[in-house]
């Protein structure tokens, strides 16, 4: 099986949190290879970009602010299967529905903090790629 790529967010609550190396320490423990990393912060421009196919939905407003409110850690993943893999080990997108031992239920708070973002797709992992690191 070919190794692809995808995007990953390490959210504002859990860097605030200081769980950045443990998160990372999870992702290296399941064969993700980082090929781009940086911390950084979003202005709004930017996360309305990314979250673009939100746009509209009851949630998007709270989402953009919470996505704007601190440093994130964007990371560029290789593996074999990385987007069915990552979506597994992060969980549900509600933290209190989150299996045990994934990364939001270990992580996160609630479905709009929930520590991490994870692409759904080989479409949306290409275009959030080039939108928070160029293409
Ligand atoms: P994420 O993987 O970053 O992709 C879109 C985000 O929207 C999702 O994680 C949640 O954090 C957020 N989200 C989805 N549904 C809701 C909701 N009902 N209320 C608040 N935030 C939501």
């Amino acid at each position: 099986m070919a190794k692809e790529k995808t995007l990953c967010l390490i959210k504002p609550d859990a860097v605030k949190a200081n769980h950045i190396g443990e998160i990372i320490a999870i992702l290296e423990s399941q064969h993700f290879s980082i090929l781009k990393m940086k911390l950084m912060k979003m202005n709004l421009n930017l996360a309305e970009k990314f979250y673009n196919v939100h746009k509209g939905k009851p949630f998007f407003d709270e989402l953009v602010k919470f996505m704007t409110s601190g440093e994130i850690v964007a990371l560029v993943l290789e593996r074999e299967n990385p987007i069915g893999k990552l979506r597994e080990i992060v969980g549900n997108t509600d933290s209190n529905l989150a299996e045990d031992g994934t990364i939001r239920n270990k992580f996160g708070t609630d479905k709009g903090q929930n520590a991490i973002h994870a692409s759904d797709a080989q479409e949306t992992a290409n275009y959030e790629i080039s939108v928070i690191f160029g293409k």
